[in-house]
């Protein structure tokens, strides 16, 4: 009788425990910063997302004529804006092969940590010799936050095309808010490891809109480990799917597929160089690699910098 008691209470104990921590979190997120709790509880809804980042016509500042030296584009800057306003995500951009070949060397020369643990650190050449010490393969490794002191990444992050996009996409200056880069290795992935890894749908809501450049850094085939988004449309997010926010992650990517057409799934390949913008408010994921080894460097900018952030409670 008493196992049964026990078993009985387990499940109301474990939700009560998480409704615990919930209010707690969303307590520190408004001690820290009011305006990232409003912010994180609002901007889930399109109404919300498009009112507060919404600009009057006069004060439109399109890219018209932008060029960069280190960032080609397949298209002007305004095609690249109309694209990013339409479908959510943008691919076509290139690194300059030395550019390319920099950030390459630089990611060969610094200590990078595995599985992000300070713990595990290690040159990406000694991988295969690091791993067999160790006695199991990494997921990933990463750089944390290195690479923003290498000259070429600070010229990137300034970049006046990206810049000129992001203005003009987010319709405000824009601020630099965070970058990654890291390696994928292949891996049994299982379903915790995917959701951990953001290698299941998923949409972030860094602010009320913000955007993402991607570069891969080697070449990226269907079976390394390639980014993939939903297009924006031709489907509005449904209420439920906003009500849900990033909980969405949480559903099938079935579901999802259902609900916004399998066939505005798009996966990203290509050579190292290629550059790809997107907003991260619509469902994306990252993919576990089944061969070779994958280095992709983000960058965030959006329109101001909250004083936390979902990491940092
Ligand atoms: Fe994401």
């Amino acid at each position: 009788m008493g196992t049964k008691d026990t078993s009985q209470l387990r499940l109301p104990l474990a939700i009560s425990r998480k409704s615990a921590a919930y209010v707690l979190k969303n307590y520190r997120y408004l001690q820290k910063d009011p305006g990232f709790f409003l912010m994180k509880t609002v901007a889930r809804f399109e109404v919300a997302r498009e009112w507060v980042t919404r600009e009057p016509p006069f004060r439109r500042r399109e890219p018209v004529g932008t060029t960069s030296a280190i960032v080609q584009s397949q298209h002007d800057a305004a095609e690249v804006v109309s694209t990013l306003r339409n479908e959510g995500y943008y691919v076509g951009l290139q690194l300059a092969p030395e550019v390319l070949a920099e950030l390459v060397a630089h990611s060969e020369e610094t200590t990078c940590y595995g599985d992000r643990d300070p713990a595990l650190a290690l040159r990406i050449g000694e991988r295969e010799e690091f791993e067999r010490r160790l006695g199991r393969p990494l997921k990933l490794a990463s750089y944390f936050k290195q690479q923003e002191e290498w000259p070429i990444f600070r010229q990137l992050r300034e970049d006046p095309l990206l810049q000129a996009v992001s203005r003009a996409y987010l319709g405000c200056e824009p601020v630099y808010l965070r970058s990654e880069l890291a390696w994928s290795f292949p891996y049994r992935a299982t379903a915790a490891d995917k959701r951990a890894a953001a290698q299941v749908l998923h949409c972030d809501i860094n602010d009320y809109k913000t955007l993402k450049f991607f570069f891969y850094l080697t070449d990226v085939g269907p079976e390394n480990g390639p980014h993939a988004y939903i297009k924006k449309n031709p489907r509005q997010r449904t209420a439920l799917h906003q009500l849900l926010g990033q909980r969405c992650a949480s559903l099938s990517e079935a579901q999802l597929l259902q609900t916004y057409g399998t066939k505005q799934l798009v996966t990203v390949c290509g050579a190292a160089g290629l550059g790809f913008a997107g907003d991260p408010y619509y469902f994306h994921r990252g993919t576990t690699p089944l061969k070779g080894a994958r280095l992709l460097l983000q960058l965030e900018l959006g329109c101001r910098r909250y004083r936390t952030w979902y990491f940092d409670v």
